[in-house]
């Protein structure tokens, strides 16, 4: 009740808790006419007070007979932070003074009083309180606006993302419908990477970005036609090299969504090889991306068995010979262990 701004029409509230009868009287006779005088000669009718009236000045005398005007000043404060309280004291202690400043207290007025100098304490005590209450308001508004702003941002984020997905599911669905392959391929690669990178202990947020990269490694093949995508016989150099560059293509794509960011050097990496005979920057061994090396296994295991334009499917005991004869040279030999000991071809 205390801690609220009184109406701008109406005369503010002081509460005057002081042990000494004359002291209140006069108080309220230098004040009535600007302020509202509730006159309190102890601490608990001065909470009663703060309880049920709305207060905006305390007058709070520092020796109370059997209380602690201190200890009151504090509690006043804990429970009313924009009340402003003005300490009476009969003496100019400056060691209490400090104390109760370092408590909370706006200010002291020494009795007995100087009437203009009541007058400019208390008014000044007025002016604190409305300028604080209304930086506190301020305050709660920016609160709100920048929730508000970040519920927006959510929001759109999300918005952004499902558009995303869309987008990119649409980018696989088209090569599908060219290649009739794409779409259970970078299935099938996912599952695979993810078996190789949990028997490898990647870490969850890792696995994530892999499962992520995985499903998108081809999808800069949008940008390449329909003939080549479908040729079963051998590409020309020509042919070949617009192939090579479907990894960077890919990574152009994403960079328009940089939620993906994680996803880029999976993608760009996933058709290096480990003895650096890949493309497209070459790089070598452990250079390579874990993630892409992964995916470069499990991307060729799945071309292997499964690719349309492959003149020969290959067997699962064929794939594991193929992976043994190109360990170290085109793959990462950790990797191919990984998949040869786990048996993890049995899951393709
Ligand atoms: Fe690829
Ligand atoms: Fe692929």
């Amino acid at each position: 009740m205390g801690d609220t701004i009184n109406m701008p029409d109406k005369k503010p509230n002081i509460l005057v808790i002081d042990d000494e009868f004359s002291v209140r009287q006069s108080l309220q006779f230098i004040l009535k006419d600007e302020y509202n005088v509730l006159k309190a000669p102890g601490a608990l009718e001065g909470q009663f007070y703060l309880s049920s009236h709305h207060v905006d000045i305390v007058l709070l005398d520092i020796r109370l007979r059997r209380t602690d005007g201190l200890k009151l000043l504090f509690d006043i404060k804990q429970r009313f932070p924009y009340i402003e309280i003005i300490m009476i004291t009969a003496y100019a202690s400056l060691e209490t003074i400090r104390d109760a400043i370092r408590f909370g207290a706006f200010d002291y007025l020494i009795k007995p009083f100087d009437i203009n100098e009541l007058l400019s304490v208390v008014r000044n005590a007025l002016i604190h309180r409305i300028n604080k209450i209304n930086i506190k308001n301020d305050l709660d508004k920016l609160r709100e606006s920048t929730l508000y702003l970040e519920h927006l941002i959510t929001t759109a984020k999300k918005t952004m993302i499902n558009c995303s997905e869309v987008n990119m599911t649409a980018m696989l669905l088209n090569i599908n419908s060219r290649d009739g392959y794409t779409w259970e391929h970078v299935r099938r690669v996912t599952k695979l990477s993810s078996l190789i990178a949990e028997k490898m202990r990647m870490q969850d947020e890792q696995l994530k970005w892999l499962k992520c990269s995985a499903l998108l490694h081809d999808i800069g093949k949008v940008t390449i036609d329909e003939y080549i995508l479908k040729k079963d016989s051998k590409l020309t150099d020509h042919e070949y090299e617009i192939i090579k560059k479907h990894p960077e293509k890919g990574v152009e794509i994403i960079k328009s969504m940089p939620f993906l960011e994680n996803t880029m050097h999976s993608i760009r990496h996933h058709h290096e090889r480990y003895d650096g005979s890949g493309y497209p920057n070459r790089l070598k061994g452990k250079s390579i991306p874990f993630k892409a090396r992964i995916l470069a296994v499990a991307d060729a295991v799945d071309s292997m068995i499964n690719s349309p334009v492959r003149q020969n499917p290959l067997s699962i005991d064929m794939v594991e010979k193929e992976l043994r004869l190109h360990t170290g040279t085109q793959f990462d030999p950790e990797i191919v262990d990984v998949v040869i000991k786990e048996k993890l071809l049995s899951f393709v």
